[in-house]
Formats: structure tokens, C-alpha cells, sequence
């Protein structure tokens, strides 16, 4: 049998979380809620054992007491966020409004699904217990949006865990997973959300390792090999903005970058701007190279790159995203080439030898770059 994998992908990539277009004055009928479990049920489970149990809630009493709940851990807040948001352009404000819409009609929902697993997770000596839940809740998810029906994956309830088990007298050896309001939608056509590209999040052969094509086998100064390191840091983006852009702050931190200077006519981070950047190595003693600000978008990426904007010989990325419950996630980049630079000469002089060469210079590199970061936060926390 051949699968359509369009029509599969369509369904994988444009399963949202769904809130404001719920349709809440349709029935939605046990059956087509009972075919979506059967579906989530061929799930992998841990000992092939069938432990998941699914509570589906219709009685308009509970769904309100649900909602009273949810409310007292989440919704209120999510009101007051969204109304203090109104007409701010923040970047939250329409997953917040989403939230809060949630939050007001939760009660209204036709049904509200509970999975559930036999055993605690803590202590409890099952195998891979969330393990063998969370597939199968998204398998749900994903089988009702094919039917034209939505939800979303909501936890927040789960932090009142004893007034669940009171209320729907779920007894103790049993864990909660997710509540998830099931709603036939308004439309059905939803899209695929931004995500970060998997080159950027996949790392071949070693955590941080990252290629712009192949790799191949061996790797090669050709598929744009890279390392990334990254670090939360409990402090305002502004700051850490402010750091990441001040090129001569990583000097104090590196062992092998020993300091930065705007070159004439440019004196802070603009894209267009360049600087020189001194290097220091036993190996290779002193050495200078002309750097080119190519990223410049605050406050979220700042980066260069080095010896000819053209035909770079590596490229360097800061990156900063906040984070959900505050505090700025901060991303440190490096791509080798496209263009020639130092290794080139290592790699002619021994081709043979040319991933063992990239891969020992990203390791210094890498240990360089962590200690930047970790320079960073120490210096903004
Ligand atoms: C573990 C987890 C917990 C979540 N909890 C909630 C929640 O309590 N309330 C809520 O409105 N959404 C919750 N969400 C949904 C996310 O907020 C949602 O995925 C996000 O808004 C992005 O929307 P999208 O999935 O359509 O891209 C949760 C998602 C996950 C994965």
C-alpha cells in the first residue's frame, strides 16, 4: 500500500494548537471521539503494554468545575494578560489572546478528553511512563484535525492534581497527562506554523555539530560545517542585546580571541559596519582578521562575517530569543567557509585528513564559544 504522504504531512504540519475557532455550538458525536483513541492506541508503548486510560468529559457540571479550575491556574492570568497586552504590539499577545479565549469558554467545549497512564511517574518504576503516553495524545491530536475536528494541548490544569482526582475520582496510582477541549473547527484550514529549520537543531555525529549540506562520509570543509552553543540566562534581552553586540566583550573569555576594534568610520553595531578581530594561538601566534557586521536585526541576531563578505571564511552568529516565564535564551554560531581561512592550508597539506582537521578545530572552537556564553551570562545574570 502506497501512503499519500502529502495528505499525511498536510495533517503532521497543520495540527495547531486551536482555541478561537473551536466550534462550540456543533454536537460532536462519541463515535468520531472513540475512533481517534483507537487510532492514538497504536501508539508505541513501553512492554507493549496497554496502560493508557482516556477520560472524556461531557456532563456540563464537571466541564465547569474543569473550567473553574483551569481558570484559577492559568485562564485568570491569561485574561489579565491579554487585556493588559490589548493593542501592544508584543510578539505573545496573540497566542495570549488565543489562551484567554480558551480560558473564558473552556466550559462551553462539547468535550473535553483526558488521557491519562497507569502509574506515578515519580517512583514509580514503569518504564518510560510519559513515554509511552505522549505519542499517542498527539496521534489524537493529529487524527482529529483529519476529521476536521480541533484541539489543543493544554497541561496548566495538571498543577491542581488533587482537585482532578477529587473530581473525576481518578484514583491515586493513576497520572494526568493533558486536557485537551475537542471541538469540531471553524474551517479547517490551518497552516503550518514557524519553526526553527532542522539544520539548525540537528546535529550530526556529536551534540552541537550542525552542516549546511551532506555531510558526507567523511565530512568536508564543503558541507559548511558548523557548532552551536547556546545558554538561558536569567536576565532582560536588552542586557544581553547589549553584551552580544559589544564585539571586544568575548576577549575576557576566549582563549583564543583577544580583542576587537571598530574600524574607522564605525563605532557600534550596524549592519554594513566592520571591525578587526585579534586572534592569539601557540600554533599560529598573533593573527588579524577583517570582520563584517552581515546581521544586525536587534534585538535578535547580530553576526559577521570574516576575510571577504563575498566569499566568507567563517561566519559568526549571535542569536537571542526570550523566553515563556522570562529570562533570554542566547545562541553562539560559527559556520566554517564557504570561502578559504587558516585550515585551508592544514587540509592541502594533509587532504586525507580533512574531517579530523574541521573536527578538531570545531572542538576548540566550540570550547571557545562556550566559554563566551558562559562569560556572558555570569557578567548580565
Ligand atoms: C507541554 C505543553 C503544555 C501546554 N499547555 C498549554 C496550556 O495549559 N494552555 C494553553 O492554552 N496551551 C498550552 N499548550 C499549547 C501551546 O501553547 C501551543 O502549542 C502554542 O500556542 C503554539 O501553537 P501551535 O502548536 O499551534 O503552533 C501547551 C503545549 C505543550 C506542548
Amino acid at each position: 500500500m502506497k501512503i499519500d504522504t502529502a495528505t499525511v504531512d498536510l495533517a503532521l504540519t497543520t495540527t495547531r494548537a486551536v482555541r478561537r475557532r473551536l466550534d462550540l455550538e456543533r454536537p460532536v458525536d462519541d463515535q468520531i471521539i472513540l475512533d481517534c483513541i483507537d487510532i492514538a492506541e497504536q501508539a508505541p508503548t513501553g512492554g507493549n503494554q496497554t496502560s493508557r486510560r482516556w477520560i472524556v468529559v461531557r456532563d456540563p457540571e464537571i466541564k465547569q468545575k474543569l473550567a473553574q479550575l483551569y481558570h484559577d491556574v492559568v485562564g485568570g492570568f491569561m485574561i489579565e494578560a491579554r487585556d493588559r497586552l490589548e493593542g501592544a504590539d508584543h510578539p505573545s499577545a496573540p497566542v495570549v489572546r488565543s489562551a484567554a479565549h480558551l480560558a473564558e469558554h473552556l466550559a462551553e467545549v462539547p468535550v473535553i478528553v483526558i488521557p491519562t497512564i497507569v502509574g506515578r511517574h515519580d517512583g514509580s518504576g514503569a518504564p518510560g511512563l510519559f513515554d509511552s503516553v505522549i505519542q499517542s495524545g498527539w496521534s489524537f491530536c493529529v487524527a482529529l484535525r483529519a476529521r476536521g475536528l480541533g484541539t489543543a494541548w493544554t497541561t496548566a490544569i495538571l498543577a491542581k492534581g488533587s482537585e482532578l482526582k477529587e473530581l473525576l475520582g481518578i484514583p491515586d496510582e493513576i497520572t494526568e497527562i493533558a486536557m485537551f477541549p475537542v471541538a469540531w473547527t471553524k474551517g479547517t484550514d490551518f497552516r503550518p506554523a514557524r519553526r526553527t529549520p532542522a539544520r539548525e537543531i540537528t546535529f550530526f555525529d556529536g551534540y552541537g555539530r550542525t552542516y549546511e549540506s551532506g555531510p558526507g562520509t567523511p565530512a568536508r570543509m564543503a558541507d559548511g560545517p558548523g557548532v552551536v552553543v547556546e545558554t538561558d540566562i536569567a536576565a532582560q534581552l536588552d542586557d544581553v542585546w547589549a553584551a552580544i553586540t559589544d564585539i571586544d566583550l568575548p576577549a575576557r573569555f576566549s582563549d583564543e580571541f583577544t580583542g576587537a576594534t571598530w574600524d574607522d568610520g564605525f563605532d557600534g553595531p550596524a549592519l554594513g559596519a566592520t571591525f578587526t578581530g585579534r586572534n592569539y594561538l601557540e600554533v599560529m601566534g598573533d593573527w588579524e582578521v577583517p570582520c563584517f557586521v552581515d546581521v544586525c536585526q536587534e534585538p535578535v541576531a547580530f553576526g559577521w562575517c570574516t576575510s571577504d563578505p563575498d566569499n566568507p571564511g567563517a561566519r559568526w552568529r549571535f542569536e537571542v530569543q526570550p523566553l515563556m516565564g522570562g529570562g533570554t535564551r542566547l545562541l553562539y554560531r560559527l559556520l566554517l567557509g564557504p570561502g578559504p581561512s587558516g585550515l585551508n592550508t592544514f587540509i592541502e597539506q594533509n587532504p586525507d585528513k580533512e574531517h579530523r582537521i574541521i573536527a578538531n578545530r570545531l572542538r576548540v572552537h566550540r570550547a571557545n564559544m562556550q566559554r563566551v556564553i558562559d562569560g556572558i551570562k555570569a557578567q548580565v545574570e
